[in-house]
Protein backbone atom coordinates (compact mmCIF):
# COMPACT_ATOMS: atom_id res chain seq x y z
CA UNK A 1 0.00 0.00 0.00
CA UNK A 2 1.66 3.47 -1.01
CA UNK A 3 2.36 5.94 1.93
CA UNK A 4 0.08 8.63 2.46
CA UNK A 5 1.18 12.08 2.25
CA UNK A 6 2.06 14.21 4.70
CA UNK A 7 0.42 17.84 4.77
CA UNK A 8 -0.19 20.31 7.21
CA UNK A 9 -3.90 21.34 8.16
CA UNK A 10 -3.94 25.10 6.75
CA UNK A 11 -4.46 27.62 9.39
CA UNK A 12 -7.89 29.46 9.26
CA UNK A 13 -8.08 32.72 7.70
CA UNK A 14 -9.34 35.02 10.34
CA UNK A 15 -9.23 38.05 7.47
CA UNK A 16 -12.00 36.63 5.80
CA UNK A 17 -15.32 37.82 7.57
CA UNK A 18 -17.17 34.36 6.94
CA UNK A 19 -14.39 33.06 9.80
CA UNK A 20 -14.74 36.05 12.12
CA UNK A 21 -18.31 35.23 12.29
CA UNK A 22 -17.90 31.42 12.79
CA UNK A 23 -15.33 32.19 15.77
CA UNK A 24 -17.69 34.83 17.44
CA UNK A 25 -20.61 31.96 16.84
CA UNK A 26 -18.56 28.95 18.47
CA UNK A 27 -17.44 31.38 21.23
CA UNK A 28 -21.12 32.55 21.77
CA UNK A 29 -21.85 28.64 22.06
CA UNK A 30 -19.09 27.34 24.12
CA UNK A 31 -19.58 30.21 26.23
CA UNK A 32 -23.84 28.74 26.94
CA UNK A 33 -21.81 25.39 27.62
CA UNK A 34 -19.70 27.16 30.59
CA UNK A 35 -19.67 25.79 34.22
CA UNK A 36 -20.24 21.88 33.99
CA UNK A 37 -18.84 19.39 35.48
CA UNK A 38 -16.18 16.46 34.19
CA UNK A 39 -16.10 13.39 35.88
CA UNK A 40 -12.58 11.15 35.46
CA UNK A 41 -12.67 8.94 32.45
CA UNK A 42 -11.40 5.37 33.97
CA UNK A 43 -12.34 2.05 32.35
CA UNK A 44 -14.91 3.62 29.52
CA UNK A 45 -16.44 4.89 32.44
CA UNK A 46 -17.43 8.12 34.56
CA UNK A 47 -15.83 8.17 38.26
CA UNK A 48 -17.18 10.68 40.18
CA UNK A 49 -14.11 11.36 43.28
CA UNK A 50 -16.63 14.04 45.34
CA UNK A 51 -13.40 16.94 45.12
CA UNK A 52 -13.57 18.83 42.17
CA UNK A 53 -10.51 21.33 40.39
CA UNK A 54 -12.19 24.50 38.99
CA UNK A 55 -10.49 25.68 35.64
CA UNK A 56 -11.27 29.38 34.99
CA UNK A 57 -11.07 31.72 32.33
CA UNK A 58 -7.87 33.95 32.76
CA UNK A 59 -9.14 36.88 30.73
CA UNK A 60 -12.35 36.97 33.05
CA UNK A 61 -11.27 35.48 36.17
CA UNK A 62 -14.90 35.36 37.96
CA UNK A 63 -15.94 32.94 34.62
CA UNK A 64 -16.00 29.47 35.59
CA UNK A 65 -14.73 27.22 32.50
CA UNK A 66 -15.74 23.88 34.05
CA UNK A 67 -15.16 21.97 37.00
CA UNK A 68 -13.29 18.42 36.46
CA UNK A 69 -13.27 15.48 39.31
CA UNK A 70 -9.86 15.73 41.01
CA UNK A 71 -8.54 11.50 41.03
CA UNK A 72 -7.11 10.69 44.70
CA UNK A 73 -4.39 7.91 45.18
CA UNK A 74 -7.20 5.29 45.08
CA UNK A 75 -8.26 6.41 41.79
CA UNK A 76 -4.94 6.79 40.26
CA UNK A 77 -4.00 3.08 41.48
CA UNK A 78 -7.41 2.08 39.77
CA UNK A 79 -6.53 4.02 36.53
CA UNK A 80 -3.25 2.10 36.71
CA UNK A 81 -4.52 -0.86 36.93
CA UNK A 82 -7.27 -0.55 33.98
CA UNK A 83 -4.56 0.38 31.72
CA UNK A 84 -2.69 -2.68 32.90
CA UNK A 85 -5.96 -5.05 32.16
CA UNK A 86 -6.36 -3.58 28.66
CA UNK A 87 -3.17 -3.63 27.55
CA UNK A 88 -2.26 -7.14 26.05
CA UNK A 89 -5.19 -6.76 23.63
CA UNK A 90 -4.45 -3.30 22.29
CA UNK A 91 -0.94 -4.18 21.94
CA UNK A 92 -1.68 -7.43 19.66
CA UNK A 93 -4.87 -4.72 17.62
CA UNK A 94 -3.52 -4.15 14.21
CA UNK A 95 -1.18 -1.29 13.53
CA UNK A 96 -4.00 -0.14 10.98
CA UNK A 97 -6.79 -0.59 13.19
CA UNK A 98 -4.79 1.71 16.02
CA UNK A 99 -4.02 3.94 13.37
CA UNK A 100 -7.54 4.45 11.72
CA UNK A 101 -8.85 5.46 15.43
CA UNK A 102 -6.36 8.07 15.39
CA UNK A 103 -7.56 9.53 11.82
CA UNK A 104 -10.97 9.09 12.52
CA UNK A 105 -10.03 11.13 15.71
CA UNK A 106 -8.87 13.43 13.46
CA UNK A 107 -12.02 14.00 11.02
CA UNK A 108 -13.57 14.56 14.75
CA UNK A 109 -11.58 17.45 15.44
CA UNK A 110 -11.88 19.03 12.07
CA UNK A 111 -15.17 18.84 12.02
CA UNK A 112 -15.29 20.81 15.27
CA UNK A 113 -12.41 23.12 14.46
CA UNK A 114 -13.84 26.32 15.37
CA UNK A 115 -15.70 24.90 18.97
CA UNK A 116 -12.53 23.93 20.11
CA UNK A 117 -10.83 26.74 19.44
CA UNK A 118 -13.49 28.38 21.43
CA UNK A 119 -12.77 26.29 24.41
CA UNK A 120 -8.82 26.48 23.76
CA UNK A 121 -9.76 30.61 24.23
CA UNK A 122 -11.52 30.73 26.76
CA UNK A 123 -9.80 28.29 28.98
CA UNK A 124 -6.50 28.85 27.84
CA UNK A 125 -6.64 32.56 26.92
CA UNK A 126 -4.94 31.81 23.69
CA UNK A 127 -5.95 34.67 20.91
CA UNK A 128 -8.11 32.99 17.90
CA UNK A 129 -5.11 32.74 15.99
CA UNK A 130 -3.26 30.94 18.65
CA UNK A 131 -5.88 28.30 19.40
CA UNK A 132 -6.77 28.13 16.02
CA UNK A 133 -3.25 26.72 15.55
CA UNK A 134 -3.50 25.01 18.64
CA UNK A 135 -6.18 23.01 17.28
CA UNK A 136 -4.68 22.30 13.61
CA UNK A 137 -1.35 21.16 15.82
CA UNK A 138 -3.00 18.49 17.28
CA UNK A 139 -4.81 16.99 13.91
CA UNK A 140 -1.33 17.11 12.33
CA UNK A 141 -0.11 14.84 14.93
CA UNK A 142 -2.81 12.09 15.09
CA UNK A 143 -2.50 11.93 10.60
CA UNK A 144 1.32 12.35 11.22
CA UNK A 145 1.49 9.33 14.03
CA UNK A 146 -0.84 7.00 12.05
CA UNK A 147 1.25 7.00 9.34
CA UNK A 148 4.56 7.00 11.52
CA UNK A 149 3.31 3.62 12.87
CA UNK A 150 2.23 2.78 9.66
CA UNK A 151 5.53 2.74 8.54
CA UNK A 152 7.79 0.97 11.36
CA UNK A 153 4.85 -1.97 11.36
CA UNK A 154 6.92 -3.10 8.64
CA UNK A 155 9.53 -5.69 10.27
CA UNK A 156 12.61 -5.91 8.91
CA UNK A 157 13.96 -9.02 7.18
CA UNK A 158 17.40 -10.22 7.01
CA UNK A 159 17.48 -13.46 5.33
CA UNK A 160 20.44 -16.12 4.81
CA UNK A 161 20.92 -19.40 3.58
CA UNK A 162 20.01 -21.33 6.88
CA UNK A 163 19.10 -18.67 8.84
CA UNK A 164 15.85 -16.14 9.06
CA UNK A 165 15.66 -12.88 10.78
CA UNK A 166 13.28 -10.25 12.14
CA UNK A 167 13.28 -7.23 13.32
CA UNK A 168 9.97 -5.25 14.67
CA UNK A 169 8.74 -3.12 17.17
CA UNK A 170 6.66 -3.87 20.41
CA UNK A 171 5.04 -1.26 22.13
CA UNK A 172 5.98 -0.77 25.98
CA UNK A 173 3.04 -1.51 28.61
CA UNK A 174 1.23 1.66 30.50
CA UNK A 175 2.16 5.13 29.70
CA UNK A 176 1.57 8.04 31.71
CA UNK A 177 0.90 11.38 29.77
CA UNK A 178 1.53 14.55 32.15
CA UNK A 179 0.73 17.34 30.06
CA UNK A 180 0.83 21.05 30.19
CA UNK A 181 -1.63 23.92 29.94
CA UNK A 182 0.09 25.90 27.33
CA UNK A 183 -1.00 23.70 23.90
CA UNK A 184 -3.51 22.48 25.57
CA UNK A 185 -5.11 20.37 22.93
CA UNK A 186 -1.64 20.27 20.58
CA UNK A 187 0.54 19.06 22.97
CA UNK A 188 -1.92 16.61 25.38
CA UNK A 189 -2.97 14.81 21.98
CA UNK A 190 0.59 14.87 20.40
CA UNK A 191 2.06 12.75 23.26
CA UNK A 192 -1.30 10.60 23.88
CA UNK A 193 -1.66 9.63 20.29
CA UNK A 194 1.81 9.06 20.06
CA UNK A 195 1.56 6.39 22.91
CA UNK A 196 -1.49 5.34 21.48
CA UNK A 197 -0.46 4.51 17.85
CA UNK A 198 2.32 2.56 19.18
CA UNK A 199 0.00 0.16 21.30
CA UNK A 200 0.41 1.71 24.94
CA UNK A 201 -2.28 2.31 27.31
CA UNK A 202 -2.41 5.59 28.34
CA UNK A 203 -3.08 7.22 31.60
CA UNK A 204 -3.52 10.66 30.66
CA UNK A 205 -3.45 13.45 33.21
CA UNK A 206 -4.21 17.00 31.73
CA UNK A 207 -2.49 20.19 33.74
CA UNK A 208 -4.74 21.71 36.53
CA UNK A 209 -5.56 24.92 34.59
CA UNK A 210 -7.19 23.15 31.03
CA UNK A 211 -8.84 20.44 32.33
CA UNK A 212 -11.83 20.58 30.53
CA UNK A 213 -10.30 20.77 26.98
CA UNK A 214 -8.29 17.41 27.94
CA UNK A 215 -11.93 15.95 28.68
CA UNK A 216 -13.06 16.52 25.30
CA UNK A 217 -10.00 15.28 24.06
CA UNK A 218 -11.41 12.19 25.66
CA UNK A 219 -14.69 11.77 24.38
CA UNK A 220 -13.64 12.40 21.22
CA UNK A 221 -10.87 9.82 21.39
CA UNK A 222 -14.04 7.49 22.85
CA UNK A 223 -16.00 8.52 19.89
CA UNK A 224 -13.19 7.58 17.55
CA UNK A 225 -13.03 3.88 19.09
CA UNK A 226 -10.38 3.80 21.50
CA UNK A 227 -11.36 0.35 22.91
CA UNK A 228 -12.82 1.07 27.31
CA UNK A 229 -9.25 1.40 28.77
CA UNK A 230 -7.00 2.32 26.57
CA UNK A 231 -7.15 5.96 26.98
CA UNK A 232 -7.80 6.88 31.01
CA UNK A 233 -8.38 10.39 31.62
CA UNK A 234 -7.18 11.19 35.59
CA UNK A 235 -7.15 15.09 36.29
CA UNK A 236 -5.86 15.83 39.35
CA UNK A 237 -3.44 17.43 41.55
CA UNK A 238 0.28 17.02 40.13
CA UNK A 239 1.31 16.99 44.06
CA UNK A 240 -0.94 14.51 44.58
CA UNK A 241 -1.25 12.37 41.98
CA UNK A 242 2.22 12.95 40.41
CA UNK A 243 4.41 10.89 42.26
CA UNK A 244 2.07 7.74 42.27
CA UNK A 245 2.07 7.66 38.81
CA UNK A 246 5.54 7.96 38.39
CA UNK A 247 6.73 5.75 40.48
CA UNK A 248 4.33 2.79 40.03
CA UNK A 249 6.01 -0.22 39.03
CA UNK A 250 3.41 -0.99 36.54
CA UNK A 251 4.18 2.14 34.66
CA UNK A 252 6.79 1.57 31.80
CA UNK A 253 6.56 5.25 30.07
CA UNK A 254 6.44 8.66 31.36
CA UNK A 255 5.99 11.17 28.69
CA UNK A 256 5.88 14.83 29.69
CA UNK A 257 6.21 18.32 28.91
CA UNK A 258 6.77 21.17 31.00
CA UNK A 259 8.81 23.01 33.65
CA UNK A 260 12.61 21.97 33.85
CA UNK A 261 11.62 21.76 38.18
CA UNK A 262 9.43 19.18 37.73
CA UNK A 263 10.69 17.73 34.70
CA UNK A 264 13.96 16.68 36.86
CA UNK A 265 11.96 15.49 39.84
CA UNK A 266 10.09 13.29 37.66
CA UNK A 267 13.46 11.79 35.72
CA UNK A 268 14.62 11.14 39.64
CA UNK A 269 11.37 9.08 40.75
CA UNK A 270 10.93 7.18 37.92
CA UNK A 271 15.00 6.30 38.26
CA UNK A 272 14.13 4.47 41.51
CA UNK A 273 13.27 1.16 40.37
CA UNK A 274 11.02 -0.04 42.74
CA UNK A 275 11.00 -3.95 43.80
CA UNK A 276 8.75 -5.77 41.82
CA UNK A 277 9.22 -3.47 38.40
CA UNK A 278 10.27 -5.70 35.82
CA UNK A 279 11.73 -2.58 33.36
CA UNK A 280 13.26 0.91 33.58
CA UNK A 281 11.25 2.71 33.27
CA UNK A 282 11.98 5.29 29.85
CA UNK A 283 10.59 8.97 30.48
CA UNK A 284 10.31 11.28 27.81
CA UNK A 285 10.63 15.03 29.27
CA UNK A 286 10.59 18.44 26.93
CA UNK A 287 11.46 20.96 28.91
CA UNK A 288 12.07 25.06 29.40
CA UNK A 289 14.39 27.30 27.41
CA UNK A 290 15.82 30.69 27.53
CA UNK A 291 15.70 31.43 23.85
CA UNK A 292 17.88 33.76 22.14
CA UNK A 293 17.46 35.53 18.88
CA UNK A 294 20.56 37.03 17.38
CA UNK A 295 20.39 40.42 15.52
CA UNK A 296 22.85 41.39 13.28
CA UNK A 297 24.78 44.43 12.28
CA UNK A 298 23.34 44.24 8.70
CA UNK A 299 19.31 42.69 9.59
CA UNK A 300 16.70 44.02 8.35
CA UNK A 301 15.20 46.00 11.04
CA UNK A 302 11.76 45.59 9.80
CA UNK A 303 12.10 42.08 10.13
CA UNK A 304 13.76 41.59 12.99
CA UNK A 305 11.62 43.86 15.23
CA UNK A 306 8.25 42.01 14.05
CA UNK A 307 10.05 38.56 14.37
CA UNK A 308 11.36 39.33 17.75
CA UNK A 309 8.32 41.02 18.87
CA UNK A 310 6.30 37.80 17.74
CA UNK A 311 8.54 35.33 19.10
CA UNK A 312 8.55 36.93 22.41
CA UNK A 313 5.16 38.05 23.18
CA UNK A 314 2.84 35.84 21.05
CA UNK A 315 0.79 34.01 23.59
CA UNK A 316 2.11 36.47 26.14
CA UNK A 317 5.49 34.30 25.98
CA UNK A 318 4.06 31.48 27.15
CA UNK A 319 5.80 28.80 25.35
CA UNK A 320 8.86 26.68 25.68
CA UNK A 321 9.99 28.43 22.26
CA UNK A 322 9.27 31.97 22.96
CA UNK A 323 12.00 34.40 22.70
CA UNK A 324 12.79 35.71 25.84
CA UNK A 325 16.48 37.14 24.82
CA UNK A 326 17.43 39.68 22.35
CA UNK A 327 21.23 39.47 21.51
CA UNK A 328 21.88 42.46 19.42
CA UNK A 329 24.89 43.35 17.49
CA UNK A 330 26.71 46.85 19.01
CA UNK A 331 26.22 49.30 15.43
CA UNK A 332 22.28 48.24 14.99
CA UNK A 333 21.76 48.51 18.83
CA UNK A 334 20.36 51.74 19.74
CA UNK A 335 18.15 52.01 16.27
CA UNK A 336 16.66 48.23 17.27
CA UNK A 337 15.84 49.25 20.73
CA UNK A 338 14.35 51.99 19.90
CA UNK A 339 11.96 50.45 16.87
CA UNK A 340 11.73 47.41 19.69
CA UNK A 341 10.15 49.36 22.40
CA UNK A 342 7.95 51.40 19.90
CA UNK A 343 6.38 48.63 18.47
CA UNK A 344 6.14 47.32 21.96
CA UNK A 345 3.90 50.03 22.87
CA UNK A 346 2.02 49.19 19.99
CA UNK A 347 0.81 45.62 21.21
CA UNK A 348 -2.81 45.44 23.03
CA UNK A 349 -3.26 43.53 26.13
CA UNK A 350 -6.64 42.86 26.12
CA UNK A 351 -8.97 39.18 26.65
CA UNK A 352 -8.15 36.54 24.61
CA UNK A 353 -11.90 36.45 23.37
CA UNK A 354 -11.91 39.87 21.50
CA UNK A 355 -10.71 39.05 17.75
CA UNK A 356 -7.63 42.44 18.10
CA UNK A 357 -6.01 40.84 21.38
CA UNK A 358 -2.35 41.57 20.76
CA UNK A 359 -1.18 40.34 24.18
CA UNK A 360 -3.88 37.92 26.17
CA UNK A 361 -3.20 37.59 30.11
CA UNK A 362 -1.02 34.47 31.43
CA UNK A 363 -2.61 31.84 32.81
CA UNK A 364 -3.17 32.18 36.54
CA UNK A 365 -2.66 34.16 39.24
CA UNK A 366 0.40 32.38 40.58
CA UNK A 367 1.93 32.74 37.06
CA UNK A 368 1.29 36.54 37.26
CA UNK A 369 2.56 36.88 40.72
CA UNK A 370 5.67 35.13 39.71
CA UNK A 371 5.92 37.12 36.29
CA UNK A 372 5.85 40.37 38.26
CA UNK A 373 8.55 39.17 41.03
CA UNK A 374 11.18 38.41 38.17
CA UNK A 375 10.30 41.92 36.65
CA UNK A 376 10.89 44.11 40.01
CA UNK A 377 14.73 41.75 40.38
CA UNK A 378 15.05 42.51 36.99
CA UNK A 379 14.96 46.47 37.47
CA UNK A 380 18.01 46.17 39.88
CA UNK A 381 19.61 43.97 36.91
CA UNK A 382 18.82 46.07 34.15
CA UNK A 383 17.06 48.73 32.49
CA UNK A 384 13.89 48.79 31.92
CA UNK A 385 13.19 50.43 28.34
CA UNK A 386 9.25 49.75 28.37
CA UNK A 387 6.90 48.23 30.81
CA UNK A 388 3.48 49.05 30.21
CA UNK A 389 0.32 49.21 32.17
CA UNK A 390 -2.87 46.97 32.62
CA UNK A 391 -5.26 49.60 34.12
CA UNK A 392 -8.62 48.27 34.49
CA UNK A 393 -7.72 44.57 33.09
CA UNK A 394 -5.38 43.95 36.55
CA UNK A 395 -9.44 43.63 38.21
CA UNK A 396 -10.79 41.02 35.81
CA UNK A 397 -7.93 38.33 35.00
CA UNK A 398 -4.11 37.64 35.12
CA UNK A 399 -2.57 40.38 33.09
CA UNK A 400 0.69 41.37 32.75
CA UNK A 401 1.92 44.30 29.95
CA UNK A 402 5.11 43.38 27.68
CA UNK A 403 7.74 44.31 29.35
CA UNK A 404 11.10 45.34 27.31
CA UNK A 405 14.56 45.35 29.46
CA UNK A 406 17.84 46.67 27.89
CA UNK A 407 21.62 46.36 28.74
CA UNK A 408 20.98 42.70 30.52
CA UNK A 409 24.47 41.56 31.73
CA UNK A 410 24.05 38.18 30.21
CA UNK A 411 24.72 36.58 33.38
CA UNK A 412 21.29 38.18 34.84
CA UNK A 413 18.34 36.10 36.43
CA UNK A 414 17.32 38.30 33.75
CA UNK A 415 18.93 36.64 30.50
CA UNK A 416 19.64 33.18 32.23
CA UNK A 417 16.20 31.64 34.38
CA UNK A 418 12.98 31.07 32.41
CA UNK A 419 9.98 33.48 33.07
CA UNK A 420 7.21 32.18 30.71
CA UNK A 421 5.55 35.15 30.63
CA UNK A 422 6.10 38.81 28.44
CA UNK A 423 9.78 39.79 29.43
CA UNK A 424 12.29 40.05 26.95
CA UNK A 425 15.57 41.14 27.55
CA UNK A 426 17.67 42.85 25.60
CA UNK A 427 21.86 42.47 25.91
CA UNK A 428 24.42 44.21 23.51
CA UNK A 429 27.37 42.41 21.98
CA UNK A 430 30.47 43.74 20.41
CA UNK A 431 31.14 41.29 17.33
CA UNK A 432 29.15 37.86 16.63
CA UNK A 433 31.75 35.45 18.24
CA UNK A 434 30.37 37.28 21.55
CA UNK A 435 26.46 36.94 20.89
CA UNK A 436 26.94 33.39 20.01
CA UNK A 437 28.81 32.79 23.19
CA UNK A 438 26.00 34.35 25.10
CA UNK A 439 23.59 33.31 23.02
CA UNK A 440 25.50 29.51 23.75
CA UNK A 441 25.57 30.56 27.62
CA UNK A 442 22.72 29.39 29.66
CA UNK A 443 21.63 25.70 30.72
CA UNK A 444 18.82 25.39 27.67
CA UNK A 445 19.13 24.58 24.04
CA UNK A 446 15.50 24.91 22.71
CA UNK A 447 14.87 27.46 19.87
CA UNK A 448 17.17 30.53 18.29
CA UNK A 449 17.15 33.03 15.82
CA UNK A 450 19.34 34.86 13.66
CA UNK A 451 18.48 37.57 11.37
CA UNK A 452 21.22 38.95 9.31
CA UNK A 453 21.73 39.58 6.02
CA UNK A 454 25.20 38.06 5.24
CA UNK A 455 25.23 34.60 4.13
CA UNK A 456 28.62 34.27 6.01
CA UNK A 457 27.55 35.07 9.36
CA UNK A 458 24.16 33.02 8.69
CA UNK A 459 26.66 30.10 7.61
CA UNK A 460 28.63 30.56 11.18
CA UNK A 461 25.48 30.83 13.48
CA UNK A 462 24.16 27.89 11.57
CA UNK A 463 27.16 25.96 12.83
CA UNK A 464 28.01 27.12 16.38
CA UNK A 465 24.27 28.18 17.22
CA UNK A 466 23.43 25.17 19.28
CA UNK A 467 19.95 24.80 20.31
CA UNK A 468 17.11 22.47 18.49
CA UNK A 469 15.54 24.48 16.89
CA UNK A 470 17.17 27.43 15.09
CA UNK A 471 15.43 29.65 12.86
CA UNK A 472 17.15 32.24 10.25
CA UNK A 473 15.10 35.50 9.24
CA UNK A 474 11.43 34.52 10.92
CA UNK A 475 10.04 34.17 14.24
CA UNK A 476 11.66 31.05 16.58
CA UNK A 477 8.01 30.12 17.72
CA UNK A 478 5.22 27.89 15.54
CA UNK A 479 6.97 25.00 14.32
CA UNK A 480 4.69 22.87 12.60
CA UNK A 481 4.66 19.07 12.41
CA UNK A 482 6.93 17.09 10.23
CA UNK A 483 8.44 20.29 8.34
CA UNK A 484 10.17 21.93 11.86
CA UNK A 485 10.09 18.47 14.12
CA UNK A 486 10.79 20.12 17.41
CA UNK A 487 12.38 19.67 20.75
CA UNK A 488 15.83 20.69 22.56
CA UNK A 489 18.41 19.04 24.29
CA UNK A 490 20.96 20.53 27.57
CA UNK A 491 18.30 21.23 29.54
CA UNK A 492 15.22 21.83 27.91
CA UNK A 493 14.95 17.93 27.74
CA UNK A 494 15.35 14.20 26.90
CA UNK A 495 14.07 12.93 24.36
CA UNK A 496 13.44 13.18 20.49
CA UNK A 497 11.82 15.83 18.55
CA UNK A 498 8.24 16.25 18.44
CA UNK A 499 5.99 15.90 15.10
CA UNK A 500 9.53 14.18 13.93
CA UNK A 501 10.43 11.06 12.35
CA UNK A 502 12.15 9.67 15.48
CA UNK A 503 9.59 10.21 17.66
CA UNK A 504 7.72 7.02 18.09
CA UNK A 505 10.62 5.04 18.85
CA UNK A 506 10.93 6.03 22.48
CA UNK A 507 7.58 4.62 22.85
CA UNK A 508 8.64 0.97 21.30
CA UNK A 509 10.82 -1.86 22.06
CA UNK A 510 12.72 -3.43 19.47
CA UNK A 511 12.83 -7.18 18.92
CA UNK A 512 14.22 -9.44 16.88
CA UNK A 513 13.96 -13.30 15.89
CA UNK A 514 16.41 -15.46 14.40
CA UNK A 515 14.96 -18.97 12.51
CA UNK A 516 17.27 -21.57 11.87
CA UNK A 517 15.97 -22.70 8.74
N1 LIG B 1 5.93 23.66 19.14
C1 LIG B 1 5.68 24.94 19.71
C2 LIG B 1 6.36 26.03 18.94
O1 LIG B 1 7.20 25.76 18.13
C3 LIG B 1 6.14 25.02 21.14
O2 LIG B 1 5.75 23.95 21.90
O3 LIG B 1 6.05 27.16 19.16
Amino acid sequence: VAERPFTNEPPIDFSREANQQRMQAALDQVRGQLGRGYPLSIGGKPVETGAWIESVNPSHARQLVGQVAAAGPSHTLQAIETAKRAFDSWRDTDVEVRAEILRKAAAIIRQRRFELAAWITLESAKPWRESDGDVAEAIDFLEYYATGMERLAHSRHRNLPGEANETFYEPRGVAVVIAPWNFPLAILTGMVSAALVTGNTVIMKPAEQSPVIAALLQRILEEAGVPAGVVNYLPGVGEVIGPILVQHPDVALIAFTGSLGVGLAINKLAGETPQGQLHIKKVIAELGGKNAMIVDGDADLDEAVKGVVDSAFGFAGQKCSAGSRAIVLEPIYDRFVERLVEATKALTVAPADEPGCGVPPVIDAEARNRILKMIEVGKSEAKLAFGGDVGELANEGFYVAPHVFVDVPPNASLAQDEIFGPVLAVTKAANLDEALAIANGTRFALTGGIFSRSPQNIATVKRKFRVGNLYVNRKITGALVDRQPFGGFRLSGIGSKAGGPDYLLQFLLPRTITENT
